[in-house]
């Protein structure tokens, strides 16, 4: 990309100078990066947002109060040079400028700088704490940098991509009032109606249907969302959606439509040729890899084994409602210590698991297990059949109830994935899980929630047992799933008052609590509410994924830190009473 400045203080970039341009006369201007000096000579790495480019100021040739002048600068001064390309004695070929340097005929300091709290170099020595307080800094450092520079190509192509197929981008309001979504609320209180708050969107997902109503048709929307949440690796309290909606679709029609998003990005982000997307059923997905959003790069499925496990006396498995196996690659030749960390590893009150069964397979054909004692060898070779276990792999087995033993064996699953090297950042391997449940049940409320929002329609033909066997009604949801990361999620809508009112009751709202709730969706839907769907990505995580990464944190500008802190500008902080009073509020603080 060539940048050309012919403004008041550059000529040219730090990244655009060639051997092509000895005996110009260019101006640049940018940060020291570097400066060597040798008393008779002083080179300067001079960096911008484009590279780095080599000054050197020396007693021959160099004025000697310029000489004196560049002597003193310091690190991270900002400085605008004057000076002929001329060719290096010494060339780099690690930089792009490496043929060149700049013999300097006039500096101007610009702005001096205190020493920064941690090297700006792609290896730094700040911790993370650091470098989020001093972001602007590490905004200089190439590696954050040029992730932003990626966010935004991604961000340009899905918005040129979805412009070119008739998408509309619409701005949807900020300052709402509370869309159920899972997560909690962050609320702004409004000093016009005292006592009365907005809550910031979770989603513009009452929104975007309003759209569809009002006719758009085809919606999307690179938008912020807001979920006052527990904070990980992939979660921020405010991040960015490519929100999209379509009127007139069945479920196939989105899948479609956002699968050729999808491998138009991979196409033109990682150059990356994908066939069509394998769907895979909610249900198929808990059972082969313990959850909702595998990695299929590759295998180590689960083998289920109370058919082979139950007939004997081992009473762990016996009273076990589920007895489930995964073969590891290889993993034959892990040390019995190796074995023993790993089950120290699944025994941490994160997994929970109570502890676990293996079984070697033998380069000879035969098997040693942790349970010889109770399983013979024509046992253990119908363990290595369900799991898929070849000579010279590990099986490790877990039992217990079936969904914790599920979720921990998956836990597994993607460490011992990690720790093998089988999660290669340059592969992808999209998914499509479809048919999620239509409700969730929950422990703590006992009763049941949406498990995607309250707007999903369910099955056709699925909505009779919404009375008979709730738990058991699928909905029109999808996931798209990418390398074991959720990064979309959508479904096809509720579109006629009648439905939509019946969902709030099986999810426990008062015909009262509805209408004040969502009377304005039910209304709505009885103006002529055209039928619809859509989905929603995780931008951030999107451009993790493309960037080969898992922690968004590092795609983010400005992020919070995992308790939601802004620590570089300190947020959130209290106000004073004075702002209280007027937003009619008072602080009632537990000690
Ligand atoms: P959902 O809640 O599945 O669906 O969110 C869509 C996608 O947003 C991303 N995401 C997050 N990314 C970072 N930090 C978070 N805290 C966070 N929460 C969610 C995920 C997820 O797949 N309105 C519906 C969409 C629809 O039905 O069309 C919705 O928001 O990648």
């Amino acid at each position: 990309m060539q940048h050309n400045f012919h403004d008041m203080y550059r000529s040219h970039n730090c990244g655009e100078l060639r051997s092509s341009h000895i005996n110009n006369t260019v101006t640049l201007a940018g940060w020291v990066q570097k400066v060597r000096d040798k008393g008779f000579v002083v080179w300067i790495d001079l960096r911008d947002r484009y590279g780095i480019t080599q000054l050197i100021f020396d007693e021959e040739r160099t004025s000697k109060s310029i000489l004196e002048q560049a002597q003193k600068l310091g690190r991270e001064f900002v400085i605008q040079v004057e000076g002929t390309v001329i060719e290096r004695a010494s060339k780099n070929p690690n930089i792009e400028t490496g043929d060149i340097e700049i013999l300097v005929s006039k500096l101007t300091v610009l702005n001096e700088a205190i020493l920064p709290p941690f090297t700006i170099e792609n290896q730094t020595d700040g911790g993370a704490e650091l470098r989020m307080k001093y972001r602007y800094l590490d905004i200089r450092r190439d590696p954050v940098k040029n992730n932003l520079i990626f966010r935004h190509k991604v961000a340009q192509e899905v918005r040129n991509y979805l412009s070119k197929q008739g998408f509309i981008e619409v701005e949807t309001p900020y300052l709402i009032k509370s869309t159920p979504e899972g997560a909690r609320d962050f609320v702004v209180p409004s000093r016009m109606n005292p006592g009365q708050f907005y809550a910031l969107p979770q989603s513009p997902q009452t929104f975007k249907q309003l759209l569809m109503v009002g006719g758009m048709d085809k919606y999307f929307q690179i938008v912020k969302c807001f979920r006052d949440e527990d904070l990980r690796a992939d979660r921020q309290p405010e991040f960015t959606q490519i929100d999209c909606e379509m009127a007139f679709v069945e479920q196939e029609d989105v899948l479609n439509a956002f699968e050729g998003l999808t491998r138009h990005l991979l196409k033109v982000i990682n150059d990356v040729t994908v066939d069509k997307f394998p769907r895979m059923t909610f249900d198929e997905a808990i059972k082969r890899y313990g959850n909702d959003k595998p990695d299929i790069r590759f295998g180590m499925e689960f083998g289920e084994l109370n058919a082979v496990s139950q007939h004997k006396d081992f009473n762990v498995f016996n009273s076990a409602e589920l007895v489930v196996g995964i073969a590891v690659p290889g993993g034959n030749s892990f040390t019995r210590k190796e074995i023993d960390k790993l089950t120290d590893w699944i025994k941490r009150p994160q997994i929970g698991a109570l502890g676990m069964v293996y079984c070697r397979c033998n380069e000879d054909g035969t098997f040693k297990s942790s349970v010889d004692k109770f399983y013979d060898q024509e046992d253990l070779s119908k363990w290595a059949e369900l799991t898929g276990a070849n000579k010279g792999d590990l099986i490790c087995v877990l039992s217990g109830d079936t969904n914790k033993v599920r979720s921990q064996l998956s836990a597994l699953r993607m460490e011992l994935a990690d720790r093998l090297g089988l999660r290669d950042p340059k592969v992808f391997a999209p998914l499509w899980v479809i048919d999620f449940p239509l409700l969730e049940w929950d422990e703590e409320t006992e009763r049941y929630h949406a498990m995607h929002h309250p707007f999903t329609s369910p099955k056709p033909g699925q909505l009779e047992m919404l009375d008979t066997d709730p738990g058991s009604v699928k909905a029109n949801a999808y996931d798209l799933v990418l390398n074991g990361n959720e990064i979309g999620g959508g479904s096809i809508r509720i579109h006629d008052k009648e439905t939509q009112s019946l969902m709030f009751d099986h999810l426990g709202f008062t015909k009262e609590e509805a209408k004040a709730q969502f009377g304005f969706l039910m209304n709505a839907f009885e103006y002529g509410a055209p039928p619809h769907g859509g989905i929603a990505f995780g931008l951030d995580r999107l451009v993790a994924i493309l960037g080969g990464q898992e922690t968004i944190r590092d795609f983010i500008a400005f992020p919070k830190n995992n308790s939601g802190r802004d620590v570089m500008i300190d947020a959130p902080s209290p106000v004073d009473n004075e702002q209280l009073s007027e937003l009619s509020l008072k602080l009632n603080l537990k000690a």
